[in-house]
C-alpha cells in the first residue's frame, strides 16, 4: 500500500454553529437530569451514562519503537512505558441487568505523560482517551444528539423488567435490521445490543482528536488469542444481572490481556471529516496503524475496593490530557461541560473528590 499524505489541520476545520453554546448548555442539563434522577433512585452518585463498570484493569501501555514520523505524535511521540488503567462499561445511565445488552465503553487513563496540557487538565500527567465499540458516532452534531439524548433520558428509571422485555425485542429487531444489511444505533442503544462478550470487542474514539499537527482518530483492539477468541462470542446473560461483568473477570483471571492502540489520521477534511461525527473514515483511505500495545498482567478485575478507588474515585475524559490531542468537533466540543459536570456531582454526592493518579498504580 501507497504510504498515506496526513493533511495538516487547520483552524478552520472547526466550524461551531451560531447556537452551539445554547444547544450544549441543553445537553448538559438533560445529562444531569439523568444523574438526579439515578441518585434519587440509588443514593449513589453514578455516572450520567456508562454507570455500570464491568471490568477496572491495570497494566502497561508501550509505544511501539519505530513509528513513522507522522504516527509519533503527542503520547506516542517516544518509545517506552506507562501505567495504564482502563474501565469497561455499558451506556446506560442506571446500573441495568446485562440482559438488557447495550453498547459497551471503554475508558484508558495513560499515567505520567509529558507535554503541554488541555485548558482544565493543566495540574495533572495523564492522557485519557474515552471510546465506544463503533468507528463512528450515532449523531452527526450536538443538535441532532441531543434529540436522541431526551430519548434516552426518558428511559432511565427503575422499570427494570419493562427494559427487559424492551432489550428481548429489540434484539430481535436488529437481527431483522441487520439482516436487510443495517445497523441501527438508536435500538442498539435502548438495548438492542447483540449478547456477546466484552473484551472481544474493538473500541473506538469515533470522533477526532488531534494528532501533533495531524488530526486523527484511535481505536483499542483485542490482539492476544484469548480475547480474539471472544470477538462476537455470545456471553448467556439470562438469570445472570452481572453476566458480563463475571464473564470479563474470569478470563482476565486466567490469561490478563494484549490490545493495541491503532491511529487512523485524516487525510482529507470531505472523507475524514470533523464536524460531522456520524461518518466512518474509510479504511482503505488511511488504516488503523499500531502505535502502542497494552499488557494487562492476570488479574482480579472487579471488586468493591476496585470500584470505590476506580468507578467512583476517577473521572476519565477526553479533555483530560495533552494540548497535542485536543478533542476536536462539535462532538467533543459539548463533551468538555457534560463530563465536568457528571465528575464533579459524583464528587459530591459520594463524599469523594476525584483523584487524578500521578504515578505508579498497583497492578
Ligand atoms: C464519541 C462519542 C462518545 C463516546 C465514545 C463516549 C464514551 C463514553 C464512555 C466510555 C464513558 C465512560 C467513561 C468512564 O468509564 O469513566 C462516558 C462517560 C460520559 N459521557 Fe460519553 N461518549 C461520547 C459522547 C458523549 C457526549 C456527546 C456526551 C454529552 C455531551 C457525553 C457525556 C458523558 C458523560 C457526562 C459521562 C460521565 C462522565 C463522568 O461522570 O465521569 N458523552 N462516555
Amino acid at each position: 500500500m501507497q504510504p498515506i499524505q496526513p493533511l495538516p489541520f487547520q483552524a478552520d476545520f472547526e466550524q461551531p454553529g451560531d447556537d452551539e453554546a445554547d444547544t450544549i448548555q441543553e445537553m448538559v442539563e438533560v445529562m444531569r437530569s439523568i444523574g438526579d434522577k439515578t441518585y434519587e433512585d440509588t443514593g449513589h452518585g453514578l455516572r450520567t451514562v456508562h454507570a455500570k463498570s464491568h471490568a477496572l484493569i491495570q497494566g502497561t501501555l508501550h509505544v511501539l519503537d519505530g513509528l513513522p514520523p507522522a504516527y509519533a505524535q503527542g503520547a506516542f511521540a517516544t518509545p517506552g512505558h506507562y501505567p495504564v488503567i482502563m474501565r469497561l462499561s455499558t451506556n446506560p445511565g442506571d446500573i441495568l441487568a446485562d440482559s438488557v445488552s447495550t453498547p459497551r465503553g471503554l475508558a484508558i487513563k495513560i499515567i505520567g505523560v509529558a507535554g503541554e496540557r488541555l485548558p482544565g487538565s493543566e495540574g495533572d500527567r495523564t492522557q485519557d482517551f474515552v471510546m465506544q465499540n463503533a468507528p463512528a458516532f450515532t449523531a452527526p452534531d450536538p443538535k441532532a444528539f441531543l434529540k436522541t439524548l431526551k430519548l434516552l433520558a426518558k428511559t432511565t428509571d427503575r422499570a427494570e423488567g419493562l427494559k427487559k422485555a424492551l432489550s428481548a425485542v429489540l434484539r430481535g429487531t436488529e437481527k431483522v435490521v441487520e439482516a436487510f444489511g443495517g445497523e441501527s444505533p438508536t435500538l442498539k442503544s435502548l438495548g438492542g445490543h447483540p449478547q456477546t462478550h466484552v473484551l472481544g470487542e474493538t473500541f473506538y474514539t469515533m470522533v477526532p482528536v488531534l494528532y501533533g499537527p495531524y488530526f486523527a482518530k484511535l481505536s483499542v483492539a483485542p490482539v492476544s488469542a484469548e480475547l480474539i477468541a471472544l470477538t462476537d462470542a455470545p456471553v448467556d446473560l439470562k438469570d445472570k444481572p452481572d453476566g458480563l461483568r463475571q464473564a470479563a473477570c474470569e478470563s482476565l483471571a486466567q490469561h490478563g490481556g494484549v490490545w493495541e492502540v491503532r491511529v487512523q489520521l485524516g487525510v482529507d477534511i470531505d472523507k475524514t471529516p470533523i464536524e460531522d461525527a456520524s461518518v466512518q473514515w474509510p479504511e482503505n483511505l488511511s488504516p488503523y496503524v499500531a502505535v502502542a500495545r497494552i499488557e494487562i498482567p492476570i488479574q482480579s478485575a472487579w471488586d468493591e475496593e476496585r470500584a470505590a478507588r476506580i468507578d467512583d474515585g476517577m473521572a476519565f475524559s477526553p479533555w483530560h490530557g495533552l494540548a497535542a490531542h485536543r478533542p476536536l468537533g462539535g462532538i467533543m466540543r459539548s463533551r468538555k461541560p457534560a463530563y465536568e459536570m457528571s465528575a464533579r456531582l459524583r464528587g459530591q454526592r459520594n463524599g469523594c473528590p476525584m483523584h487524578e493518579p500521578t504515578a505508579d498504580v498497583r497492578p
